[in-house]
């Protein structure tokens, strides 16, 4: 039986590129992203290369923990068993914004949907043989740490630190599910692609665009090697059992120290938790 992969940012750079090779080692794959029609013609372009036919898109606004539960519902009503989580999608934001449910945008996207989307799966991934949940981090986690008093950066936003600690968010989250959940058989692990020449940072505008794409064109890896930890870690054989681990280059790496803060870890996970079931209430309230 083919095993089956969910990728969230499946449309673009390191997401894509990971499908791409999944698919061609014969996974199903649910890709999912905010554009239904870029969705749509990137599974046409990855089944006519690879002959894999077990492709689907799955629309989602990843920043939005209402469509995350209106996604969560949809790949529970399409597919019995997840075998490979990668929480993928995520972004840079160079200035100050705020989603229509009043979260901070790189808060947003890249740690709260990776929270949420997984508490979602779990019990998917709980039915995968030695199911795999895989996060992509990044090296921008370091040298920084979260100030629990202004988790989102509120108060003073600069989106370079705000992007880096969102990095180390998911690297503690990566480390907390490993605590809460290896008994079930699920593996947690996390990474770093490389700085690679993908569409990241474009959504933003002036010198931080500029500045992004000429250190891109000078000193980036491809896609192709930016995806190879991340297809090894949803797929080789030997890091199988092997879990709650940063790895970079397909080698396991020591992150950051504050990191491995396990009291900082639960705290992070409590919050998380609180801000997005305030969230939903409010919406089931609205109703
Ligand atoms: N590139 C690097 O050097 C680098 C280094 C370290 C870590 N990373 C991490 O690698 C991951 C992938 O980044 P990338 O470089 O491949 O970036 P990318 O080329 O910009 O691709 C990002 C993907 O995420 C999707 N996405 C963005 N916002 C979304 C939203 N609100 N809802 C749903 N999907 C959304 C994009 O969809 P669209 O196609 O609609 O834009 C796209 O498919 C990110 O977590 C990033 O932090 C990247």
């Amino acid at each position: 039986m083919k095993k089956i992969c969910i990728i969230t940012g499946a449309t673009d750079g390191i997401g894509k590129q990971t499908a791409l090779a999944l698919a061609y080692m014969g996974f199903s794959l649910g890709l999912v992203s905010r554009n239904k029609h870029k969705g749509d013609s990137i599974v046409t372009e990855l089944i006519s290369k690879t002959g894999n036919d077990s492709i689907r898109f799955h629309k989602a606004d990843l920043s939005i923990m209402s469509s995350i539960k209106e996604l969560a519902d949809e790949i529970q009503n399409s597919y019995e068993t997840i075998d490979v989580l990668i929480n993928n999608a995520g972004a840079y934001f160079s200035e100050f914004e705020i989603t229509d449910e009043g979260f901070e945008s790189t808060y947003a996207l890249n740690h709260l949907a990776y929270f949420n989307l997984t508490k979602y799966l779990l019990d998917l991934v709980k039915e995968g043989c030695s199911g795999r949940v895989v996060n992509i981090a990044s090296s921008a986690h370091r040298n920084t740490k979260l100030d629990f008093n202004d988790i989102q950066d509120i108060k003073n936003y600069n989106g370079w630190p705000a992007y880096g600690r969102s990095k180390l968010m998911n690297i503690m989250f990566t480390y907390e599910c490993h605590k809460r959940f290896y008994q079930t058989g699920i593996t947690f692990n996390c990474l770093h692609p490389g700085f690679v020449n993908s569409n990241f940072g474009n959504n933003n505008s002036g010198f931080s665009k500029g500045f992004l794409q000429l250190a891109k064109s000078a000193f980036a890896i491809n896609v192709v090697a930016g995806a190879k930890t991340s297809v090894y870690l949803a797929s080789s054989e030997e890091i199988g059992g092997v879990s709650g681990k940063y790895f970079y280059k397909c080698k396991e790496k020591y992150s950051s120290d504050v990191s491995y803060i396990e009291n900082d870890q639960r705290k992070l996970w409590e919050i998380s938790e609180e801000m997005i079931s305030s969230v939903l209430n409010n919406i089931k309230d609205l109703d």
